[in-house]
């Protein structure tokens, strides 16, 4: 399948090049922007797991240029954006903090955002273990970052044990919902918690605490524990469960990502190059060896 059939199938992924978004992402965190206002006032901005760096690219539109700071972190190397300092860094390792702190000059952030996914093996729970890693160093790092009041934005994925989770971070804001943006497919169990109005723990102090492997065992360590409803004879437990509020954003009149449309004939068969091609993809050497002839399309 060429990008142009892509072009084609998927309307978001063509308006992103039409508009010079990086990726489609652009999208789900303008959608978000719409409906929450997230963006608003904001001067000290993390995006976690940035690259290729669409989310920068809307953050760098949105803020005022002369006094934001935008710190975007990746594990890839991402292009320069303007008003974006970028570092190839491991959101998932404790010395990340320090370095994101040293550009802040030690001042805390007022928005911190992740669209951390893993490679995906298509082992399932493999995938969904990476994947909560990822969200467990997003909120760490967010509760050692934010100011009192600033936001928290995850990619989530809305598995089983997620209400547990919207439970949690009621725990640390005052305001959680799931927000499912037009522009993520209905298909998908991606959806992003919003997070809103940080309220840091009296007495506690945030760190990147390494030995921990779920987001239960890290509110244990802030002194949480879940949470059990008893019954009166104290034989029947139940976990405390929390259904965060379910927000569809985006304008009903734009694209429906899980929808095909027919684009006018005079376009349909213009493909667009890439906003940004990739610094360094996973292909790379094996373009190289191409080149030289080491291998060859059979
Ligand atoms: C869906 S992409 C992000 C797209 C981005 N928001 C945009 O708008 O262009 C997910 C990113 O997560 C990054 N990632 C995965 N694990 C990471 C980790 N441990 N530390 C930093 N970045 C990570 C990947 O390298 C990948 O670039």
């Amino acid at each position: 399948m060429g990008k142009s059939s892509k072009d084609k199938r998927d309307l978001y992924y063509r308006k992103a090049k039409e508009e010079g978004w990086r990726a489609r992402s652009a999208f789900k965190l303008l959608q978000l922007d719409s409906q929450f206002h997230l963006l608003k006032g904001l001067n000290r901005v993390v995006d976690l797991c940035a690259a290729p760096g669409s989310w920068s690219q809307v953050l760098s539109r949105s803020l005022p240029e002369d006094s934001a700071k935008i710190v975007a972190v990746d594990l890839q190397p991402m292009a320069p954006i303007k008003g974006v300092t970028s570092i190839q860094a491991d959101i998932t390792h404790p010395k990340t903090l320090k370095r994101i702190l040293d550009i802040f000059g030690g001042e805390p952030a007022d928005f911190v955002c992740s669209d951390g996914a893993p490679d995906v093996t298509g082992l399932h729970d493999l995938d969904e273990y990476i994947q909560a890693q990822l969200i467990l160093s997003a909120l760490q790092l967010a509760t050692a970052l934010l100011r009192p009041g600033g936001a928290f934005v995850a990619k989530i994925f809305r598995g089983r044990d997620i209400d547990l989770m919207y439970f949690q971070l009621g725990l640390l804001f005052e305001r959680v919902t799931c927000a499912k943006p037009r522009s993520s497919r209905g298909s998908s169990l991606e959806a992003f918690i919003v997070c809103q109005g940080y309220k840091p723990r009296p007495g506690w102090v945030p760190s990147i605490i390494n030995e921990v492997f779920s987001t239960e065992e890290y509110f244990k360590k802030m002194g949480i524990e879940r949470p059990l409803i008893v019954d009166l004879d104290g034989e029947y437990e139940e976990e405390e469960r929390v259904v965060a509020p379910f927000v569809a954003c985006g304008d009903l009149s734009e694209y429906d990502s899980d929808a095909t449309y027919t684009i006018e004939r005079s376009t349909a068969r213009v493909s667009l190059d890439p906003v940004q091609s990739p610094t360094a993809p996973p292909y790379k050497t094996a373009i190289e060896l191409k080149r030289k002839g080491i291998i060859k399309r059979t």
